[in-house]
Formats: C-alpha cells, sequence, structure tokens
C-alpha cells in the first residue's frame, strides 16, 4: 500500500470513527452505489451525496447486486442524455426484480428536478426523486423509501451550497479533485435548461472552499478543479442568490469577493497544488481573471470558454450575452496576455433559424481561435426553455449531422495542428495515474490540459515531472521523461 493510500486509509477510518452515531451504526452494514452522467458538477455533487450517506452508515460499493441503495446522478441537458439515464433505470429495476427485491433505486439530479415524480408515479421507475438542492434530506428520504413511502423533494433554493459538507472522493486517483464553488445559473441562455434544474445562482463562503484545498493538499492532492456553471460569476458577498448582491447593505458588497480573488486566494495556498476551473463564461470573464491566471504559475494555463455559435445572429437567439466581435476580442485578450494559453470550446450545432451562413461562421470562428479541444453537440431542444416556447427546432436531423460531423473534422485537424507543436519541447506533468492501454506507463497532464502518456520509470503517482514530448494523436501526447529537467 503506497503512503497515500495508507494516509487515506487512515483519514477514512477517522472519519468513520467520529461520524458515526449509535443510531446510525444499524445501516453499517449498508452498500451505496451511486452512478453519474452529465457535467463535472454532477460528479463532485455525489461526492457531496455519499458523503452525506456515509455519515448515515453506508459504504460504498462499486458491485451493484450488493447494493441496497442505488442512486443515479442525472443529466437533462440533451433528450440522448435522459434516454441513457432511463435505460440505467430500466436496467436497475430488473436486478431488484431479480436479485435484491429491498434494493432502493433513487433518481437524483438534473432528470429529479425537471421530471419530479413523474418518474416515481407514472413510470414507476424509482423509489427517490431528489433535486440537487435537496441532498441534505437524503436520511429522511431513504427512511420513507424504506418504510415504503413514496419519497420525493425537488425544493431549489437561494442559499444552499454544501459549504459544510466533507465530500468522499469517490473513484478518485488520490491527485486531482474537484471543489464546487458556485450552484446554479442566472443566464438564461436560450436553449439551456440548467437555469430551471440548478436553480438560480449563489455562490459557496471562500473561507470553505480554501479550508477545501487546504485539506486536499495534506491529503496528498495536487489539483483542484473549481467548479461552477459560470465561474466567472462567482461573487460572495456573505451568502445567497447573486441577484440580491444589489440588496446587500455597503459593508457587505464592500468586502465582497469575485472570482479573480478567489482564485489568486487559492493560488496562494500553496504553489505545489495546481488550480483548474470550468466553465468560464464570455460574457463574464474579465481582465483581471487573465491576470491572474497569468500571474500564478499554478494556475494552470488552460480556459474552457464555450462559443456555441459564430454567428452573432445565433448567440442573439441563443441570450449569450455577447456576439461574434466581442467573444473575438476576449480571445485576442487571452491570447496577447497569456500567449501559451489553451483555449477549449462548446458548440451547438443546428439551432433554430441556423443557415449555412451561420454554420460557415462557427466553420470560420474555429479556424480563427484554432482551439485546442472542443465539445460539439447537435441542438436538441429542451421542454419549456425559452427556445421551445419561442423559436421553432426548425433545422433538420441531417442538417444538423452534416453540420456537426463538419466542425468535428476541423476540430480534430485542429486538435492535432496544436498537439504536433509540442512535439520536441519539455512539459511539466503532474502525474496521475496508470495509463489504461499500459501498465509499464503512467499519464499525467500539461499545464495545458493535454494528455500525456510516458514510460513510468522512478516516478510516483502524485509528482510533478519534466517530459519531452516525442509523437502525438489528436487526443494525447507521448512522451519520455527528460533527465535534466
Ligand atoms: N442542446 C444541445 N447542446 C446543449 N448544451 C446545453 N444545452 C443544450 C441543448 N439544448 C451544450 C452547450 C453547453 C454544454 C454544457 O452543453 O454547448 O455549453
Ligand atoms: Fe446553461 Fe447558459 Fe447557464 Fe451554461 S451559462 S448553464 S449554457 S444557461
Amino acid at each position: 500500500m503506497s503512503i497515500q493510500q495508507t494516509l487515506k486509509k487512515k483519514i477514512d477510518e477517522k472519519r468513520q470513527g467520529e461520524i458515526l452515531s449509535p443510531a446510525k451504526k444499524k445501516h453499517l452494514s449498508k452498500k451505496m452505489y451511486i452512478e453519474s452522467y452529465g457535467c463535472q458538477m454532477n460528479f463532485s455533487d455525489s461526492e457531496i451525496v455519499a458523503s452525506i450517506l456515509e455519515k448515515e452508515g453506508f459504504s460504498p460499493t462499486s458491485d451493484i447486486t450488493k447494493a441496497d441503495l442505488v442512486f443515479v446522478n442525472t443529466c437533462s441537458i440533451r433528450e440522448k442524455a435522459e434516454n441513457t439515464v432511463r435505460k440505467r433505470l430500466e436496467f436497475y429495476n430488473s436486478i431488484k426484480k431479480k436479485k435484491n427485491q429491498k434494493m432502493i433505486v433513487g433518481v437524483l439530479g438534473c432528470m429529479a428536478e425537471r421530471l419530479k415524480n413523474k418518474l416515481l408515479e407514472q413510470e414507476k421507475l424509482v423509489d427517490i426523486v431528489i433535486g440537487p438542492d435537496a441532498y441534505r434530506d437524503l436520511p429522511k428520504l431513504v427512511k420513507e423509501a424504506e418504510d415504503g413511502k413514496k419519497a420525493v423533494n425537488v425544493f431549489l433554493s437561494l442559499e444552499e451550497t454544501y459549504a459544510d459538507i466533507n465530500p468522499v472522493r469517490l473513484n478518485g486517483n488520490g491527485v486531482t479533485a474537484f471543489v464546487s464553488i458556485t450552484r446554479g445559473c442566472d443566464n438564461m441562455c436560450t436553449f439551456c435548461v440548467v437555469p430551471y434544474t440548478r436553480g438560480r445562482e449563489r455562490s459557496r463562503d471562500p473561507k470553505s472552499i480554501i479550508q477545501e484545498c487546504q485539506q486536499l493538499l495534506k491529503q496528498g492532492y495536487k489539483e483542484v478543479t473549481l467548479l461552477g456553471q459560470n465561474v466567472d460569476s462567482y461573487l460572495w458577498y456573505g451568502g445567497g442568490a447573486k441577484k440580491d448582491f444589489i440588496k446587500a447593505s455597503i459593508t457587505a458588497k464592500e468586502s465582497s469577493v469575485n472570482f479573480a480573488q478567489l482564485l489568486e486566494k487559492i493560488a496562494e495556498i500553496n504553489p505545489e497544488l495546481r488550480v483548474r476551473f470550468s466553465t468560464s463564461n464570455p460574457q463574464d470573464m474579465s481582465l483581471e481573471v487573465i491576470q491572474a491566471i497569468k500571474k500564478h504559475p499554478n494556475i494552470c494555463k488552460y480556459i474552457h470558454l464555450p462559443v456555441q455559435s459564430g454567428s452573432s445572429k445565433i448567440l442573439k437567439l441563443m441570450n449569450r450575452g455577447y456576439n461574434r466581435e466581442q467573444y473575438l476580442k476576449l480571445i485576442d485578450n487571452i491570447k496577447k496576455e497569456i500567449p501559451e494559453c489553451a483555449i477549449s470550446m462548446d458548440i451547438i450545432t443546428g439551432f433554430c433559424n441556423e443557415t449555412q451562413e451561420d454554420h460557415k461562421a462557427t466553420l470560420s470562428l474555429m479556424d480563427y481561435v484554432q482551439y485546442d479541444y472542443g465539445y460539439m453537440f447537435k441542438y436538441s431542444e429542451r421542454p419549456n426553455t425559452i427556445a421551445q416556447k419561442k423559436l421553432t427546432d426548425n433545422i433538420s436531423e441531417e442538417t444538423k449531422q452534416k453540420r456537426l460531423e463538419e466542425i468535428i473534422k476541423k476540430q480534430s485537424q485542429h486538435s492535432l495542428i496544436n498537439m504536433k507543436k509540442k512535439i520536441g519541447k519539455k512539459y511539466e506533468v503532474l502525474v496521475e495515474g496508470v495509463s489504461k492501454r499500459s501498465s509499464t506507463h503512467f499519464y499525467g497532464r500539461t499545464t495545458h490540459n493535454a494528455t500525456v502518456i510516458f514510460e513510468k520509470e522512478n516516478v510516483k503517482i502524485g509528482e510533478y515531472v519534466m517530459v519531452e514530448i516525442l509523437d502525438c494523436t489528436s487526443a494525447t501526447l507521448i512522451g519520455k521523461i527528460a533527465n535534466n529537467g
């Protein structure tokens, strides 16, 4: 067992010892199985859920057939994501029937919030339905479900940030961890279901964020990713919804903390702790944030900056709050201040009224930016969004698919060009684990979020190592440990 694993075991044992009240020990032998879909935020939320349930005496299992409690943390962002979850729920139910009739199945997250008790009553797929702001209520709901009652809580909060909950790191590598800093979103992009499923935007107390990062460092973690639907909009003024900042006292306003300030505070914890963040929003990203990234070597030189479309007409229909020129100006500013900064995007293709000309504008924007990575999607109309109510999903599936293929092709060309530029150079890589393809190789990432595979030699997981890049694909760098740094 490595020092890191021993340390983790000790911490886990200490935690178990501290938190189990006699009443809660009755669940001691019970197992929970949690599966997460969708964004990083969901994976982070599942760690909060695991922490709440661990205090009730449930311990995680990776074997679903042994689970007393099965939770699926769900995503509603596209119809396809919801269909995948439905299939999983059907699968859980078949296991329940065949292997363990007492098994409780619960749905967490965005689908729970969107469909509410429909999943429970009409579709009869689950025993518990619980929205993203109601996880503190889990002990009560589990009890209700155990007693055969319908257990639902989809209340959305203006304050909840789970600031005091110490997440249980599920399936982690012991090196990198997610730390959530904001919840909800106020942006109201017309295509997006998130403001409805995750509620109003609120920020978490910086003290608790810093404490969590310090604790992770003590446990041997070397990288934190600060999470939020729109991290640039982070604003702490003592708690509460961002929309209510305007009503805050002058003292609260004067002592408020914005994202650039938070980022600097976290970077200053320790130069050995890398800091990443996601997702940035072009309409809220400030020059102050760019300066903070530039100033601190341990803030990773990588920005995920979804553009969604290269056409100002479409951006307006999407209510993105910026046009093509403003987005490109932001890109120019980033490249001017941090020339080597990697940039990635999200693009939606085939949004309502998108013409061939709009699509060409997206392709030309991609040519200008030359993104390092990209996440590209066909528009999927979501019930009750502004786009669904006010616009028509009038681009055929065929055209959506054709346009998607074109942008994917372009992106893989750009990714390859950017990766090839790294051949022959040396980069500092944080060693994250053993390569899935070869047990004699490690994988890790550069500051630019590029994955590097290299022979193990005598380095250890969790160490920083200089790696010389020898070759690449459009997704991975292949290198060898450089002898003299
Ligand atoms: N259809 C397709 N893609 C969507 N996204 C959000 N909503 C939709 C939708 N209705 C994409 C956006 C966002 C990413 C997380 O998911 O590109 O940035
Ligand atoms: Fe959805 Fe827009 Fe908020 Fe992102 S910024 S979560 S796309 S509403």
